[in-house]
């Protein structure tokens, strides 16, 4: 049986601060397949995240169908606004939140993983996060300061997790980040530079992909994801409309479900999709291919 088969594998899933993103869902369809997993997780969430698993309020989410659980071998703090510790302003560097926590710098996970598990201890890299100060304003309104860090820590993180963790990936690694629809269509109400930093991300995957894949042999792609309440989109105020407006025009009229992105990440992390690189693959249910929305023919019909 054609299977998906990640045994020996190690992902890195950075983006997770608690069970009801993509990035935890992605993490859960990897181990499913016999990855091992370790997640970056933002400072300012990482408290809460560890307190919860400690806590075992996360047990339930972590039940993998053959009944083992979920385990991540390592939680690294992260933010992935900084490259190294010296860029991260004092005011962030002497934050609670963050003064404990050591090297929370690409740079600094980069190190921790190397001493954690070699010179080359990689073979999957999911970036699951995004940012965007401003997201609530329109982009017209958007300040130069909030439309470059949302590019920053959306966008750009991507590149750099790349160069750092590209050396460290065994044959066959892959590099998967998570994008939106908003990149190429107009979708009202997402700004805050959170669109461009997504047409960044894509543009990205596609030169990313040809200059890692010859550098390093790796595979580059994106997941077009559908919306979902997740903590990151329901911050953003309307995710509730735009699941029920997506759900009711799309050719598979329903929601789309984590898991679905779970699935799809873990067939392109897979040696099944081995020429599959420099790719934007939706999981919308085929919303990205309407052009009307459905019953707004003006021929009084309804389609159904
Ligand atoms: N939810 C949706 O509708 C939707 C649709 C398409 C694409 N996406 C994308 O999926 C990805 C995951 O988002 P999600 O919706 O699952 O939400 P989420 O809240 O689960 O994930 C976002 C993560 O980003 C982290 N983060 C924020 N700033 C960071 C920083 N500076 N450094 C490190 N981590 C940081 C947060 O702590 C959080 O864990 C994002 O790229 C998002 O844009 C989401």
């Amino acid at each position: 049986m054609l299977a998906i088969d990640l045994t020996g594998k190690r992902a890195l899933v950075a983006g997770v601060s608690d069970d009801g993103g993509f990035g935890f869902a992605i993490a859960k369809a990897l181990a499913e397949a016999g990855a091992t997993i370790c997640v970056g997780s933002w400072p300012p969430a990482l408290g809460i995240f560890t307190k919860l698993l400690e806590r075992g309020k996360m047990d339930e989410s972590m039940r993998l169908g053959d009944g083992r659980k979920l385990e991540f071998e390592r939680i690294y703090p992260l933010d992935a606004a900084f490259d190294t510790l010296d860029d991260a302003p004092e005011d962030i560097r002497e934050n609670k939140r963050y003064k404990d926590v050591g090297d929370f710098s690409v740079s600094g996970m980069t190190e921790r993983i190397r001493r954690d598990f070699g010179e080359t201890g990689l073979d999957i890299v999911v970036h699951s996060l995004a940012n965007g100060p401003e997201v609530k304003s329109p982009l017209v309104d958007t300040s130069r300061r909030g439309y470059l860090a949302a590019v920053s820590v959306s966008a750009y993180s991507n590149i750099s997790l790349v160069r750092h963790l590209g050396p460290l990936m065994r044959p066959g690694g892959v590099f998967l980040s998570l994008t939106y629809l908003a990149a190429e269509r107009v979708i009202p109400g997402y700004g805050g530079g959170m669109s461009s930093a997504k047409a960044a991300l894509e543009a990205d995957t596609r030169t990313l992909a040809y200059e890692a894949g010859r550098r390093w042999g790796v595979r580059i792609n994106a997941i077009s994801a559908g919306p979902w309440a997740s903590r990151a989109a329901t911050a953003i105020g309307f995710i509730d409309t735009m699941i029920a407006y997506a759900a009711a025009n799309a050719p598979l009229p329903r929601p789309i479900d984590a898991a679905d992105v779970g699935h799809t990440a873990a067939f392109l992390c897979s040696p099944l999709a081995s020429a599959i690189t420099g790719s934007v693959v939706y999981v919308d249910n085929g919303f990205h291919a309407m052009g009307m929305a459905v019953g707004s023919r003006n021929d009084g019909t309804t389609e159904r």
